[in-house]
């Protein structure tokens, strides 16, 4: 495995102080704070970028106050997992032990809350769901911002006008490539008990084979780490850092952005209504964006 040697390679190749001094300075809120593992080429610089893991950032935190409220959202977000489970089931089965997509958004579900009948009810109905399909709609929001809007229909004709229809009305438009923006990665959630130093994050990265790891805040705002890695490699990293001790919230594949789209205060106002908007959409079950705000 890589993880082990990249790290005696790091260990020998940055200075002990760098690696085990203990105070970590406090860094300013950052939304750009992201943690990449670029030091496989130049280690000891990535590093100092950073002393501590800089605190993670809410791009949507100055924009709460437009959502409803939180039980409305659960109840959404639940209505969201029913899709995903239901797409989980077609492709694979609605035994768990032998759908390992299923098995990881069930313990999705568990770690949000989501009521045990709520799941099951998912299930079965997901085994007697008339047929629908998946697609992915490429979008370009207020400021520029590239979106992917996954769906589940029985009526792509339909979905489709409905979408274009929010788009133009929120700022935004189709905009075919958006794809190209996003890279297809695993991405293992982990919620650390207590705050984690940068150099401890980066090692837990490398110990379990991520190349990535970004800190971030879930939508109650509990400080996350994001590890993320090749898509064949999901299942090993996670394994990995659960042997590490840490708590698994999700792992799952994700569409994660290549590069950002940065909005000011305004911008990220008007993208939150559209996203709010599309995923309000009965038929979509997800919308990925590649949006920081500018702080
Ligand atoms: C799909 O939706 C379109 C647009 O709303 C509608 O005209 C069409 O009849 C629908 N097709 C089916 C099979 O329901
Ligand atoms: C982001 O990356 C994609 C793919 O490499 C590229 O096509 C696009 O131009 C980039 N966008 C910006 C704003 O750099």
């Amino acid at each position: 495995m890589l993880g082990p040697t990249l790290l005696r390679a790091l260990r020998t190749l940055r200075p002990p102080a760098l690696v085990w001094a203990a105070p970590v300075q406090p860094v300013p809120r950052s939304a750009s704070c992201r943690l990449s593992l670029v030091w496989r080429t130049s280690p000891v610089r990535s590093l100092q970028l950073c002393s501590g893991l800089c605190a993670g950032h809410n791009k949507w935190s100055k924009v709460k106050n437009i959502k409803g409220p939180k039980d409305e959202a659960r109840g959404k977000m639940f209505m969201k997992f029913g899709m995903l489970i239901r797409i989980a089931v077609k492709e694979g089965g609605s035994n768990p032990d032998l759908n390992i997509n299923l098995a990881h958004l069930l313990e999705q579900c568990r770690s949000k809350n989501m009521p045990k009948a709520s799941i099951d009810a998912a299930i079965k109905s997901a085994e007697k769901a008339k047929p629908a399909s998946q697609h992915m709609f490429e979008a370009r929001g207020p400021g520029g911002c590239m979106l992917l809007i996954e769906v589940l229909t029985d009526n792509n004709s339909r979905t489709h006008q409905e979408i274009r229809r929010l788009l133009n009305k929120n700022g935004g438009m189709l905009s075919d490539g958006a794809r190209h923006n996003f890279n297809r990665r695993g991405v293992v959630v982990v919620v650390p008990a207590q705050s984690v130093s940068v150099e401890t994050a980066l090692e837990m990265a490398i110990e379990a084979g991520a190349e990535d790891v970004q800190e971030t805040e879930d939508e109650e705002e509990k400080l996350q780490l994001k590890f993320i890695c090749a898509m064949s490699d999901l299942n090993k990293v996670r394994g990995s850092l659960e042997g590490l001790g840490l708590q698994i919230t999700s792992a799952g594949l994700e569409f994660v952005p290549r590069n950002h789209s940065s909005l000011d205060q305004e911008q990220v106002e008007a993208a939150s209504t559209l996203i709010e908007a599309l995923t309000d959409c009965p038929d979509v079950v997800r919308v990925w964006d590649n949006i920081q705000a500018d702080s």
